[in-house]
């Protein structure tokens, strides 16, 4: 039986967690109970957890749990309460849903490169399939032979894009098939990116040698997505690009920060009691020799003594909430993308209450399915997409969402490891997106995902001041996970 279910999922690609598996077979008839629970998930769904199969048994789990939200009174948050219509609660604390620390296979091999293609072009193309504008499509290498047909349709890597001197956009699209030009209008709004993943619709020129773009399909999120929400109104905050050991490092204002936290400020404390979660997306440390003389930048330059010293700072942080770290850029672990986590030398310099992880990390907060990700590549986003730019996180994080990609550019401004996995591959949507990096400050709901870039708590250095950057500091990004709603509290002043 248990055989069965998991091949049952398997075949479409979805993963079941443990607890999930238990709960099918606790029922009266698990294989017919399976057959619904598949029938009822987003065709892309690329995990089964125990609250999708809850939602088959009784209705959403957590229903009406919005209810609770921005605006509920200033109560105690005891572990009992949480909307009463939720059938069952959803699981408690952080699950760790995927990461690469322990898991990188990566030894820069040429084999290295060709399995990692592969692998980020096989999962995006199987999103892609499931499109409707995307029906019929074929391998890219076949492409030549259907010249007399009115429209074709394929999926391909985008191997090499260009602009012609008059506005037109030629670029290469590849599969293990073959490669083939394509050709899109200058109005087109498309904006590839090389080493994206795409559907292209068009029509194929009388010689069967280009491809006239009529339209390119991406992966996208759906529309009518249903968030997960936690079964009691315990909230998370999001914070980024602490940068301890610089100079610039605001220490006054991250002190009010954890006052505030301990109850020790009035304003908004109906959200900052309930607060059982600390995201840090990266940049902890300004570490050392990351950029040209940073040392003249430096107040501590050994970058342990930086480390204890943000040690130090979170023990201040109240008992009650669990702190959740990933490295960036700035941090003492590998640059390249994936980051597997901080090294024993470092995590030991913290308490049991700091979880670490890898940089990017999908993981759950009682059940709510939380993306975060440093965010170096938006870099590559601003380089490549007119209208973006550095104080535009949210939408480059729209464009990733898009893409269904952290980071496609291989060898520009974002160091990747080709792994034998891609990681920065999006199969599922995360319910929070969280990413930092850029020292602004966003919140933005994006069809049912809540989009936060973090803010930092450095102000202005002189670099930034050179690349006329104007930073966004000491802004909490605070989220109900049981209603998703949330708020910014800021510190800067
Ligand atoms: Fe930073
Ligand atoms: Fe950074």
């Amino acid at each position: 039986m248990r055989g069965r279910i998991l091949a049952l999922f398997a075949g479409r690609g979805t993963l079941v967690q443990p607890e999930a598996l238990e709960l099918l077979l606790s029922q009266p008839d698990p294989e017919g109970l399976a057959g619904r629970v598949l029938a009822s998930l987003p065709k892309e769904k690329l995990i089964l957890s125990a609250m999708d199969v809850r939602a088959v048994l009784g209705g959403p789990a957590p229903a009406g749990g919005g209810a609770a939200g921005a605006g509920a009174p200033a109560t105690e948050p005891r572990p009992a309460e949480g909307p009463s219509c939720a059938p069952e609660a959803a699981p408690r604390g952080v699950r760790v849903l995927k990461d690469v620390t322990g898991g990188s296979t990566c030894e820069g091999r040429i084999e290295d490169f060709v399995g990692y293609f592969n692998d980020r072009l096989a999962r995006l193309r199987r999103i892609l399939r499931g499109r409707r504008e995307l029906a019929g499509a074929v391998p890219v290498g076949s492409l030549r032979s259907r010249r007399h047909e009115r429209e074709v349709r394929t999926v391909g890597m985008v191997s090499d894009v260009r602009r012609t001197q008059n506005g037109r956009t030629i670029a290469e699209i590849e599969d293990e098939t073959g490669t083939f030009r394509i050709l899109l209008p200058a109005e087109s709004p498309a904006n590839l990116m090389r080493d994206e993943v795409v559907g292209v619709v068009g029509k194929l020129s009388n010689d069967g040698d280009l491809l006239w773009v009529q339209s390119i399909v991406r992966p996208d999120i759906q529309i009518s997505r249903q968030p997960h929400l936690a079964g009691r109104p315990v909230c998370a905050a999001f914070i980024s690009d602490i940068h301890v050991g610089s100079k610039t490092f605001l220490e006054d204002r991250w002190r009010r920060f954890v006052a505030w936290l301990n109850g020790r400020e009035d304003r908004h404390q109906d959200y900052a009691r309930r607060i059982e979660y600390l995201v840090v997306s990266g940049d902890v440390v300004d570490g050392i020799g990351v950029y040209p003389d940073q040392e003249e930048d430096l107040l501590i330059r050994d970058v342990y003594r930086q480390y204890q010293v943000l040690a130090e700072l979170l023990k201040e942080v109240p008992d009650r909430v669990r702190v959740l770290m990933l490295p960036g850029n700035h941090d003492a672990v590998r640059p390249a993308e994936p980051q597997p986590t901080f090294p024993p030398e470092i995590s030991r310099l913290f308490d049991s209450r700091i979880a670490f992880l890898g940089n990017p990390c999908l993981f759950s907060l009682e059940g709510v399915e939380v993306l975060a990700y440093h965010g170096m590549s938006i870099a590559d986003f601003v380089s490549t997409i007119p209208g973006l730019s550095f104080n535009t996180p949210i939408e480059v994080m729209k464009e990733m969402l898009r893409r269904r990609h952290l980071a496609p550019v291989y060898g520009d401004k974002t160091p990747l490891a080709p792994e034998s996995r891609d990681w920065m591959v999006l199969d599922t949507v995360p319910d929070i997106f969280v990413t930092g990096h850029v020292h602004g400050a966003g919140l933005e709901n994006f069809r049912g995902v809540v989009l936060v870039n973090a803010s930092t708590w450095q102000s202005q250095t002189d670099y930034q001041r050179m690349m006329n950057f104007n930073p966004v500091p000491c802004r909490v990004a605070v989220v109900d996970l049981a209603s998703l709603e949330w708020r910014t509290v800021s510190f800067d002043q």
